[in-house]
């Protein structure tokens, strides 16, 4: 057989290692591993002195959103496309449950918005929200279909996201039954909705108090009763956007217990403090949870080192500059959420590998192979194996990019990395064998992205 391509001469990194190879590519998979230079095949991609990596797997992001009364700029189509040309194959989404109605309803509509749009391979989380018998009894279906991950919010009730403790139980004995996953945004909502009421009393508006009305420990309670909620309810664990030192402990805690509990943190939490909210643009920075001190930040960085923070997502929500401020009159009015999907790369790289937080292999596994296992997607994403899909990502380590408000795909208006410099940029981005993005420019068409269909983890 003719290879259709190979990537020559690069140095492919792995999460047990790296070294210089040729990647032999055939009907959207890796064929074969070789010797740098032996590879065959109608056409030779040039890697010398380049990284080639697995094709970043971001299994958070939230593109075509509507949240507290902003819209986010990225659609299915753009996002993906910014997703690509951040070294990203396979993106995770996720698909609403509005209260009152079914489960399945919502995942059927999100793939409605998505399928004909999508330019990388994506998944769908599925948030519910009205939790009940008739919707409970949906739950097996919705993990046959793919969607094997649930996420539930503990906060947001003004925004008809919040589910209760005890139908979130339900929740987790039916996924544990079914082989599913629950994942959690994890806030201690009563705690934080009384800290924002006393700020907004003493006239405490601005910025900074986003961050002190959400502390730690709100996090950490909320963490905590995940835990023992889904240990008793016999259901794999995952916290969403974890930014909480002592709830991290918990994680590792349960961990070394033996209880199924994952978390993720995301590259904004890796790369930014608290102090950003004291700027003139501090509402540019509003997420939840919030950014919080170096020493957190350290934290997060040895959690993703050790593994027990199996993901680096970017919670990508790209509301415009112009829609943040329209909130910046109040903190508690601000979109919650800043973009990353095309940042995650570089952020990582630069941060990680080249300021000597990560290895090369752990910052594989954090971008890619951890997410795709986490996330059910193990066998095809993720590895740079025979037999694997060929979703690859060709990166220079030594090309240094000042981040600009324009660097990203999308008119979002602002950068929450502008000025850093950053290395790591790919130079040519492969989604299933074909090249897709080359130096910025996307070569693809919508709908060329499939839908994931996940499982849950093994039991
Ligand atoms: O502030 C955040 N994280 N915004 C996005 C929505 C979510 O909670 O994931
Ligand atoms: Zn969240």
């Amino acid at each position: 057989m003719t290879a259709d391509r190979v990537i020559a001469r690069g140095t492919v990194a792995r999460p047990d290692g790296a070294e210089p190879a040729d990647v032999v590519i055939a009907g959207g998979r890796i064929v074969d591993i070789v010797e740098p230079g032996a590879g065959r095949g109608a056409e030779i991609i040039e890697a010398r002195d380049l990284l080639v990596l697995p094709g970043g797997v971001d299994a958070h992001v939230h593109f075509l959103i509507g949240f507290m009364g902003q819209r986010s700029v990225y659609d299915f189509h753009s996002g993906t496309v910014a997703a690509l040309r951040g070294g990203n194959t396979s993106v995770i989404d996720f698909a609403l449950q509005r209260r009152g109605r079914s489960m399945m309803d919502g995942l059927k509509h999100r793939r409605v918005q998505a399928d004909r749009h999508v330019a990388c391979d994506y998944g769908l989380h599925l948030i519910a929200t009205d939790v009940n018998a008739t919707t409970l009894a949906e739950v097996p279906a919705l993990v046959a279909a793919g969607a094997a991950t649930f996420k539930v919010y503990t906060v947001y009730e003004k925004e008809q996201l919040k589910v209760e403790d005890g139908p979130l139980h339900d929740l987790m004995r039916a996924l544990g039954k079914a082989g599913g996953t629950i994942g959690l945004h994890a806030e201690n909502a009563s705690l934080i909705d009384h800290a924002i009421a006393r700020h907004l009393a003493a006239g405490e508006t601005a910025p900074r108090f986003h961050a002190s009305s959400r502390p730690a420990l709100a996090e950490t309670e909320a963490v905590s009763r995940g835990l023992l909620l889904a240990e008793d309810a016999g259901c794999p664990l995952h916290i969403f956007h974890l930014n909480s030192a002592p709830a991290l402990a918990l994680i590792e805690a349960a961990q070394a217990r033996g209880q199924r509990a994952s978390a993720e943190t995301c590259i904004h939490y890796l790369a930014l403090t608290a102090e950003r909210y004291d700027g003139a643009d501090g509402h540019l920075f509003v997420m939840s949870p919030p950014l919080r001190d170096p020493a957190t930040q350290a934290r997060m960085w040895d959690g993703v080192a050790r593994g027990s923070l199996g993901a680096v997502t970017s919670d990508d929500a790209s509301y415009s500059a112009e829609a943040k401020a329209l909130g910046a009159a109040s903190f508690d009015r601000i979109a919650n959420g800043v973009p990353g999907v095309e940042a995650r790369l570089p952020v990582m790289y630069t941060l990680g590998v080249e300021q000597g937080r990560l290895t090369l292999p752990q910052f594989v596994e954090a971008w890619s192979a951890g997410p795709a296992r986490l996330f059910g997607l193990g066998a095809e994403k993720g590895r740079i194996v025979p037999g694997a899909d060929a979703d690859l990502v060709v990166i220079d380590p030594h090309a240094r990019r000042r981040m600009a408000v324009d660097s990203h795909y999308g008119a979002i208006g602002y950068n929450p990395y502008e000025g850093m410099e950053l290395a790591g940029w790919p130079v040519a981005t492969l989604l299933r064998g074909e090249v897709v993005v080359r130096d910025g420019a996307f070569l693809g068409r919508a709908g060329q992205g499939r839908f994931l269909v996940r499982h849950g983890p093994p039991r």
